[in-house]
């Protein structure tokens, strides 16, 4: 994958192999020629290797299927055309998406299964509609849906933006699309993207297996409804690296049906934290297992680490570990809330939960705006079980006052030092 981005970049610098190989050979003969030359000399040897390998791989270009990137005209249809092309190409497939220019976007479903493997490379800039009437009526749930595509890999250091601020003042909650959304998209790689004012969820991970993010840098304002950084559910061995989150809602939302899951080296705020849930709303079952959330940075966030659950849900959280965690000013950093409620009615006390259990909070320091530091409010009939407490030390932003930690059928333990002594509060 590394040495088929090089081959394309190379590609696209305009040199030829021919050129780069009498470089070389230049290079090798002529001594003297210090460091400069040498590291060049390096370069162009690896450039040579990989556009060898490039000769296997086909291109597909907007530009080759009629794209403007004026960011004003309509280049739906050559994103459409350029993907089926690539999709039915016998070599991999490279998707292009210029440098320097931008595409407009209205809605597009990009589909496989591909015949060969696909990299979706965004150089330029991808731009989404401002024109809410060119959306389908009936479904503004989606922007980019990539769909039942194997092996797949987005990146290319460009940037996907979502232009939501249309939609952030008009629309109500649940009619605005996710920007860029996978389903079924197994050995899914997505490395090196910008995104921008998403009009809601920016990156949502759907029903697929074998998932690496990484060197994402998510921007959307901390006041923008609903603008999730990246949405995990129904989706399995997943990881998530070296991102950073700055948005008006969750970090990251892990939500029913993710199992291991691997978060490290997220930097996250303004926005809502990382959160697992909400789970079980609506009476339904939710599955969460095996979520390793490690080495993290909170500023500003309204929660740190979080777990939410609907009252009257089923089905378990569990097998977590939330470590190494910085807070800055986080209002809860460390809260697991089993009465969840975002409904505009109030939601009635029900039997049932989503049982959370085996919970680890370690290593987690750093500084909270309400008192609220640990807050344990687990269900009556499904208490918490088994959630350990280590090496925590939440203070008051500015040394104002103590903060506190409150806990309600919670079945907990301590080790080393954590502050605030663990629920006292109330
Ligand atoms: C804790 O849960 C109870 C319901 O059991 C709810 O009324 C209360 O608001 C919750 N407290 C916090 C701090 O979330
Ligand atoms: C907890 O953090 C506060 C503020 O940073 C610091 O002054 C204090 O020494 C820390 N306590 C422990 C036990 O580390």
């Amino acid at each position: 994958m590394a040495s088929l981005l090089l081959a394309v970049t190379f590609l696209l610098s305009g040199a030829s192999v021919v050129d780069a190989e009498a470089a070389i050979m230049s290079n090798s003969g002529g001594g003297g020629a210090g460091a400069t030359l040498t590291s060049r000399g390096r370069f162009l040897q690896a450039a040579v290797a990989a556009s060898t390998m490039m000769t296997q791989s086909a291109l597909f270009s907007l530009d080759s299927y009629g794209a403007r990137g004026d960011g004003e005209r309509d280049d739906t249809h050559a994103l459409a055309q350029a993907w089926s092309a690539a999709c039915a190409s016998r070599r991999p497939a490279v998707v292009l998406v210029p440098a320097d220019r931008s595409y407009l976007l209205k809605q597009v479903t990009l589909s496989g299964p591909c015949k060969s493997s696909i990299t979706f490379m965004v150089k330029g800039t991808l731009v989404a509609s401002p024109d809410r009437s060119s959306w389908n009526e009936n479904n503004r749930r989606h922007w980019i849906v990539v769909r039942g595509v194997d092996g797949l890999a987005v990146g290319g250091g460009g940037t996907i933006d979502g232009n939501g601020e249309v939609w952030w003042k008009n629309s109500c909650k649940f009619n605005r699309a996710l920007a860029l959304s996978f389903h079924t998209c197994n050995n899914l790689r997505v490395d090196g993207l910008k995104m921008v004012n998403s009009q809601q969820i920016h990156v949502s991970v759907e029903d697929c297996t074998g998932v690496q993010v990484a060197h994402l840098s998510i921007t959307a304002p901390g006041t923008s409804p609903n603008t999730d950084g990246i949405h995990v559910t129904r989706s399995r061995n997943v990881q998530v690296r070296d991102c950073i989150i700055k948005t008006g809602d969750d970090c990251m939302s892990i939500e029913d049906g993710t199992h291991d899951l691997h978060v490290t080296r997220l930097v996250c705020g303004p926005g809502h934290g990382i959160s697992i849930g909400s789970l079980g709303d609506g009476d339904s079952r939710a599955e969460v297992s095996g979520i390793f959330v490690d080495t993290v940075q909170l500023h500003g966030t309204t929660n740190g680490a979080r777990i939410k659950t609907w009252q009257g849900g089923s089905g378990y959280a569990k097998n977590i570990v939330f470590q190494n965690m910085a807070m800055d000013g986080v209002k809860n950093p460390i809260i697991i809330d089993q009465s969840y409620c975002d409904s505009s009615k109030p939601c009635k006390a029900q039997g049932s939960a989503v049982e959370v259990s085996n919970v680890v909070f370690k290593n987690i320091r750093g500084t909270t705006i309400s008192k609220d530091a640990i807050t344990l409010n687990c269900s009556k009939n499904h208490p918490c079980f088994d959630i350990a407490l280590q090496d925590i030390n939440l203070t008051m932003v500015g040394g104002h006052g103590g903060a506190a930690s409150t806990c309600q059928n919670a079945k907990w333990r301590e080790s080393g030092t954590v502050i605030p002594q663990p629920c006292i509060g109330n």
